[in-house]
């Protein structure tokens, strides 16, 4: 059974499994938030955390392990009473999941926790493990009938990539949706888990500043820049078959192009707010042969300097062949078909071993006629909203004022509500809001089925055109903004990224 939107907190009690539980998002994103919730006191009095994993280990060195991990990992200090109660909490069960017949074992085994745990039957199955064990995993629960318990609810938790282009995902969903009706299903997007992600809503639906000229009649374009200075150190063997297409647009960039251009909901519910989400992507331009030519650049890095020390180029990372054309940088353009935004581009980009790390989303609006100000060859300069990401987290504004030194001269003033928080400081980590929603049984911040779809048919098509198209890469140096194309992709239009 399953209840559907928000769920009251009495029905939270469950037994998290997660596959995955020697892996690397367990160690170092899935323990330390929960060992968060627990010191927010926001996990369930009756929970349990059954960690499945393949290693030959028992409970309490798989325990030591994790207290390691959350030591250093945790945004807060380790509190001995708090850990005392997470690691009550955690359970060791060791079984090959490719293993069919293990499934049982396992499901009597969290049958028996229910006992103990008070967990009454309820399940979340968190699949923290490479994509390629997800159909798998999802087969095992199925023929073992693990999650369907009479009188109780069972929740899929799904990392990204779902998919790797639009017929696996649809395949991959098929499969998934033989044993979890789509209600049930958590396809996990980290970057909605972000304070800023969140506040879009808040910021554009509780301002009337804002929602007011929120349209093409007052927005020159729209800017989504996730850039990052890391490269893609040990993860090669699955960035190469990624790229930043299946890795950053087709998931965290679509999803914040369709929060920024969304209708407001009718309501918070979480259909609804997903419904307006999906009209944003039906929405936007077909992507023709000349959409192609023309807005959309790739990019590889080669070697350069970043703080300083030299870094390889991508076709010299661990697992990466020395002739690879995967796109480590990807600039856009694109347009949205409807009344509120026809004709106003949306400019994306993303790349990896960037000059900077940063995630932005900059509005920038028309100017007024030069008429009274700015005549000859004085520039206005823009009313530019910054909605800042990370590393700083809060809103810029810049706006023009007089300038106090002078009789006549016109000076943009900024101001600025972020403040520099490296690891999002102490707003809660994306995991924790998206853990806590997960058993809630509110899924508003996960993605539905229909978005994942739409959201591959433009990625499919981008990433076939990079496929057939003769690369030149590297074409652009580590420790540079990316490819010199991508400046040209806005200078052609008399416009520029904004960095403020
Ligand atoms: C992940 C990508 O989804 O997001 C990584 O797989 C990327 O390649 C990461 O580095 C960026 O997330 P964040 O939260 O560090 O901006």
């Amino acid at each position: 059974m399953e209840t559907g939107d928000r769920n009251g907190d009495d029905i939270m009690s469950a037994i998290l499994v997660i596959f995955g539980g020697t892996g690397d998002l367990t160690h170092r994103k899935l323990m330390p938030a929960l060992y968060n919730l627990v010191l927010d006191k926001l996990l369930p009095e009756n929970f349990a955390v059954v960690a499945v994993g393949r290693r030959d280990k028992t409970e309490d060195e798989y325990k030591k392990d994790i207290y390691d991990s959350v030591n250093k990992h945790s945004r807060n200090k380790i509190d001995a009473a708090i850990w005392h109660k997470l690691q009550n909490m955690i359970h060791y069960y060791q079984f090959d999941f490719t293993n069919m017949e293990g499934f049982q074992g396992l499901k009597e085994y969290l049958n028996q926790l229910d006992q103990t745990a008070g967990t009454e039957g309820n399940r979340v199955f968190y699949l923290a493990v490479a994509p390629e064990y997800f159909e798998t995993i999802v087969h095992g629960i199925q023929i073992s009938d693990m999650a369907n318990k009479e009188g109780a609810w069972s929740r899929l938790v799904i990392e990204k990539p779902f998919g790797k282009d639009l017929m696996t995902a649809r395949k991959l969903n098929n499969k998934i949706l033989e044993v979890f009706p789509e209600k049930s299903i958590y396809r996990i997007d980290h970057y909605l888990g972000k304070e800023m992600i969140q506040n879009i809503m808040v910021l554009r639906f509780c301002n009337s500043i804002f929602e007011s000229i929120w349209n093409n009649k007052f927005i020159d374009n729209v800017q989504i820049s996730l850039t990052e200075k890391l490269g893609v150190g040990t993860r090669g063997g699955y960035y190469e078959h990624s790229g930043a297409m299946r890795d950053m647009i087709q998931n965290h960039i679509i999803q914040i192009l369709t929060l920024v251009a969304m209708e407001p909901p009718t309501n918070l519910k979480t259909d609804s707010i997903r419904t307006e989400k999906q009209k944003v992507l039906e929405a936007i331009e077909e992507i023709t042969p000349e959409f192609l030519r023309d807005n959309v650049v790739f990019g590889q890095y080669g070697p350069g300097i970043i703080d300083g020390e030299p870094v390889p180029g991508y076709r010299q990372e661990l697992n990466v062949p020395r002739d690879s054309s995967t796109e480590t940088f990807v600039a856009l353009k694109l347009h949205i078909n409807n009344f509120r935004w026809a004709g106003i581009p949306f400019y994306i980009r993303t790349g990896k071993r960037l000059a900077k790390s940063s995630a932005e989303i900059v509005i920038q609006f028309k100017d007024l006629p030069n008429i009274l100000y700015f005549k000859d060859e004085e520039i206005q300069e823009p009313n530019l909203l910054v909605l800042r990401i990370q590393p700083n987290v809060g809103v810029f504004f810049q706006f023009n004022t007089k300038d106090f030194t002078s009789h006549h001269g016109i000076v943009p003033t900024k101001m600025d509500t972020s403040s520099f928080q490296p690891m999002q400081g102490n707003t809660p980590e994306a995991y924790e809001r998206l853990i806590y929603d997960i058993l809630r049984g509110d899924a508003t911040l996960f993605s539905r089925w229909d978005e994942v779809e739409a959201a591959w048919t433009v990625a499919d098509r981008l990433i076939a055109y990079r496929e057939q198209k003769k690369s030149s890469f590297p074409n652009y140096d580590a420790g540079s903004m990316g490819p010199v194309r991508s400046f040209e992709l806005l200078a052609k239009d008399g416009r520029k990224w904004w960095h403020v």
